[in-house]
């Protein structure tokens, strides 16, 4: 039995590879795909994720609706210096042999509905098996809690792309960008009961996908897919190599690859809170890891990923987003 996935998602350069490390896993179902501002506007992230689907050509389509436009009361921060202007690394330039746009706009549809009620609706269809993986800022899910808590939390997992527990963020000294975009969202699903699952910046930063080990993989002649990935991971090597960061880092595809198969980190049951009150402080995790006897911690609210098998992970990687552009 294939596993029901729903991927709440920015794309977003990593979120891209993620999607499309989904779509290529046998082991799961990519029911249904919500978009929500984040490194990019909604308007962009769903055309994106439209995109994504009209190269990779899954049998199955998942159901795609364009969630929340802007953060739950905070005006929304992007990231397109990371991602470029059309958050897969302004490949609406690029022509074909026959001088037309190789990637021009999408013609698929979208649900009527929007991302939190997919979110709902989808929960609903799959109860007990849905397995939830959040890409981006948890707008989408803080809505669904809102409008039915039980609902969602009839989910069996709710895997998280987010947070820094025993390292600096990424936005701030102490905050990651999804969280920080949003604290006020993350802090409401941190306090949901949720089956939370959070894959932090402390694993993420140890899965770097490096130019040469994704060129290696893609020789000619080159499939759609095989050119896609070529086309979009472009600008995010340069930029990731400009930075000092050796290669694009792999944040969602390792959340993916969790709800693939957890078993590739080590979790710890710990509480965790997001600060959404702090000037300083904005978006930052704060997991309970005094060192005292643990029934006296605070009582455990996640899992968290704080270890992780990453050469195992980019194996797997490379395997399936190289062979489903075979
Ligand atoms: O901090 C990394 C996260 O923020 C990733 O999900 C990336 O896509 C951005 O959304
Ligand atoms: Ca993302």
């Amino acid at each position: 039995m294939t596993v029901p996935l729903l991927i709440d998602t920015d794309p977003g350069i990593d979120d891209a590879l993620a999607l499309l490390l989904a779509l290529a896993s046998p082991e799961v179902s990519v029911e249904a795909i919500s978009t929500v501002a984040g490194n990019v506007p909604v308007e962009v992230a769903t055309t994106n994720a439209l995109r994504i689907l009209e190269v990779a050509r899954p049998p199955h389509r998942p159901r795609v609706a364009r969630g929340a436009e802007a953060p739950l009361t905070r005006p929304l921060v992007t990231a397109s210096h990371v991602h470029g202007e059309d958050g897969l690394g302004n490949i609406q330039g690029l022509l074909g042999p026959d001088r037309r746009p190789r990637y021009p706009e999408p013609q698929t549809g979208i649900e009527m509905l929007d991302g939190a009620d997919l979110i709902l609706e989808a929960a609903y269809r799959f109860r007990g098996e849905l397995v939830i993986v959040a890409l981006g800022p948890l707008t989408n899910l803080a809505i669904a809690l809102q409008r039915d808590r039980r609902r969602l939390a009839s989910a069996a997992r709710v895997v998280v792309m987010g947070g820094a527990v025993a390292v600096p963020g990424n936005v701030t000294p102490g905050a990651e960008f999804n969280f920080f975009v949003d604290p006020e969202a993350a802090a409401t699903v941190f306090e949901a009961g949720l089956p939370l699952e959070m894959v932090p910046l402390d694993v993420t930063r140890q899965a770097v996908l490096r130019r040469a080990d994704l060129e290696a993989r893609l020789t000619p002649p080159l499939g759609p897919v095989e050119q896609f990935l070529l086309d979009f991971t472009a600008y995010g090597f340069d930029v990731a190599e400009a930075r000092g960061d050796g290669g694009i880092v792999l944040h969602d595809p390792l959340a993916i690859a969790v709800a693939l198969d957890p078993s590739l980190v080590g979790f710890q049951a710990l509480h965790v809170e997001v600060e959404s009150e702090g000037r300083v402080a904005r978006g930052l995790s704060l997991a309970d890891r005094r060192p005292i006897r643990v029934e006296s911690r605070l009582p455990a609210n996640c899992r968290v990923a704080l270890s992780v098998d990453a050469p195992r992970f980019l194996t797997l990687f490379l395997e399936r987003l190289c062979r489903a552009s075979a």
